[in-house]
């Protein structure tokens, strides 16, 4: 089977997939998210015996750093912030063949110097290995380091299409759609789209792979996914953390650009989309994106379908925290939003008049993701709510993260003589069935974008589809600067504002 046909789904992270020889280069080698999680990620894969035998990892960065240092510089990212402990003789084999390039993304002599260095692996390996380059520094440099990769001749075809060089993408991809547009137009000059590998790491996570699974693998729900017999869908993607150091980006982004238009909007897509016709890559992409064409235009103002605040002082785990316009890097005036609410509408046969609502903030109460999908009521004609009878509305949560698990709210008698019923919840926790060392998101993603499968990973057409759902909301808040721009305080569950957003369908937010 061509590595193309492959997708996790089917074929899981079999010890038999089998990448081609491989050369990794990251541009941004020296930053945050390259510690955290790229460098352990490659390290797990190794672990697991997932890498290809002829595996190679190049850091490239404006800073120069010797190879050894910077192999230093990995074995302590691994040794902070790996899922498992650095094993000595597992990290000596790919330490062995990492090494380091410096020079400044928007130099052609450093591409030149990359070509070279690859070049001479080729050459001592006696055969073509494929390159997949990770985007991993601030978007300011996407479109340069693109550019220089084109000009030389890193993204073009090798005689097997295994072997072609692969580029990952990291978020934000464009910061509206005529950038988004733009930055997808660059990558189409060099690269073709089964080439390109942009990235949302809440798809890595398993809990989101799993919605698909629950969804059609389970006969019991898709009869009643659907208007007939769903109420609404909550999706929360909040956060206990404020902005910490990352001002300077923040600033420039918020919770609209940094979490709804992308994570949550997937969540959204896999929760609502029409089945595919197979779990090839193309068939789950084309029913997210006629999901997203489905969504109606989103209202702005005050009765509009969009809440928008920011954080102020507060108590978190205990401790007293700045508010948002206090924290280092931001600026006193700010109008950036850490936190938004959205109300939207799927204007087709599945969907019509249900409402979907997304939240996603820093500094709430506590950090959960989940999917709540409410169904409606029975007729009341046996038990009607009242003195004996505590109803709740059968609601299905998918706990994205942490304690990762589906629960089911369901009504049951109390035991006792007398008939009294009690709402009660059915829950299935990951860690307990499953045990808890999962791989991580980024261990996947990396590994799936080396088979070459994008299944996990979003096509242009989708980014630009989600963007067009939201750049006329960052258009009115540019304009409305600080109006309408609510608060909350650090901790809490959001602003009081949002609650108006759902008591026109009569209902409330949860507290998950
Ligand atoms: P960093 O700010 O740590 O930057 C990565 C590297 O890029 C730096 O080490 C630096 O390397 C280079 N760099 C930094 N600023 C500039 C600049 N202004 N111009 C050119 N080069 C610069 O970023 P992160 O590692 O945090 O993030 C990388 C990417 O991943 C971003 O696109 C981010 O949005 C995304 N991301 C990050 C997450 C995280 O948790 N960190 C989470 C999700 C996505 P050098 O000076 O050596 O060139
Ligand atoms: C990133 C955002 O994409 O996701 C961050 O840029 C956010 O602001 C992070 O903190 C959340 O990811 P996770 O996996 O911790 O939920």
């Amino acid at each position: 089977m061509a590595d193309t046909q492959r997708h996790p789904f089917l074929h899981g992270l079999s010890k038999h997939r089998g990448a081609p020889p491989t050369v990794v280069v990251i541009f941004g080698a020296s930053g945050d998210l390259t510690a955290r999680k790229l460098i352990p990620a490659v390290y797990n894969l190794g672990l697991d015996s997932l890498l290809p035998t002829d595996f190679y990892l190049i850091g490239f960065g404006r800073k120069p750093i010797p190879d050894d240092e910077f192999r230093t510089l990995a074995a302590d990212a691994i040794k902070e912030f790996s899922r498992r402990e650095l094993q000595p003789e597992a990290w000596k084999r790919i330490a062995a063949n990492t090494s380091y390039v410096a020079g400044g993304y928007d130099d052609p002599d450093a591409f030149q110097r990359l070509k070279e260095h690859i070049d001479a692996i080729e050459k001592k390996l006696g055969r073509e290995v494929q390159s997949l380059f990770y985007i991993s520094t601030p978007p300011s440099v996407f479109t340069p380091i693109l550019e220089n990769l084109g000009a030389a001749g890193l993204a073009e075809k090798y005689a097997g299409q295994a072997l072609q060089s692969k580029v990952i993408i990291e978020k934000p991809f464009g910061r509206d759609l005529a950038s988004a547009q733009a930055l997808n137009g660059t990558l189409r000059k060099y690269f073709t789209e089964p080439q390109v590998f942009r990235i949302d790491h809440y798809l890595g996570k398993e809990t989101v792979q799993d919605l698909l699974v629950q969804r059609f693998s389970n006969a019991i729900f898709e009869p009643l996914w659907n208007r007939n017999f769903i109420s609404s869908v909550q999706i929360t993607v909040a956060e206990e953390v404020g902005v910490g150091s990352r001002g300077g980006y923040y600033e420039q982004s918020g919770a609209l650009r940094d979490m709804i238009q992308n994570h949550t909007m997937q969540l959204l897509a896999l929760t609502a989309m029409e089945p595919p016709v197979s779990l090839d890559a193309e068939a789950i992409r084309d029913e997210k994106v006629r999901l997203l064409r489905a969504i109606q235009p989103l209202r702005t103002g005050a009765e509009g379908d969009v809440v928008r605040a920011h954080y102020a002082a507060g108590m978190t785990g205990g401790k007293p925290v700045p508010g948002y316009r206090e924290e280092e890097g931001i600026n006193p005036d700010s109008a950036t939003e850490t936190y938004a609410a959205i109300r939207l509408s799927i204007n087709n046969w599945r969907w019509q008049g249900v409402p979907f609502y997304l939240r996603s903030g820093k500094r709430m109460a506590r950090r959960v993701s989940e999917i709540a999908v409410t169904f409606r009521r029975p007729p009341g004609t046996l038990f009607a709510e009242g003195d004996r009878f505590q109803l709740a509305s059968n609601t299905l949560s998918f706990q994205i993260q942490p304690d990762e698990g589906l629960s089911m709210i369901l009504n049951a008698k109390i035991p006792g003589l007398e008939t009294r019923t009690q709402p009660v919840k059915m829950n299935f926790r990951y860690s307990t069935t499953f045990g808890s060392n999962t791989p991580e998101a980024y261990e996947r993603l990396v590994l799936d974008a080396m088979i070459g499968d994008g299944t996990l990973f979003i096509r242009g057409d989708e980014t630009e589809q989600s963007w067009k759902i939201y750049t006329p909301v960052l258009e009115a808040w540019a304009a409305a600067g600080q109006q309408g721009l609510e608060s909350y305080p650090a901790g809490s569950w959001g602003p009081t504002a949002a609650e108006a957003l759902l008591a026109k369908n009569h209902d409330v937010w949860r507290q998950p």
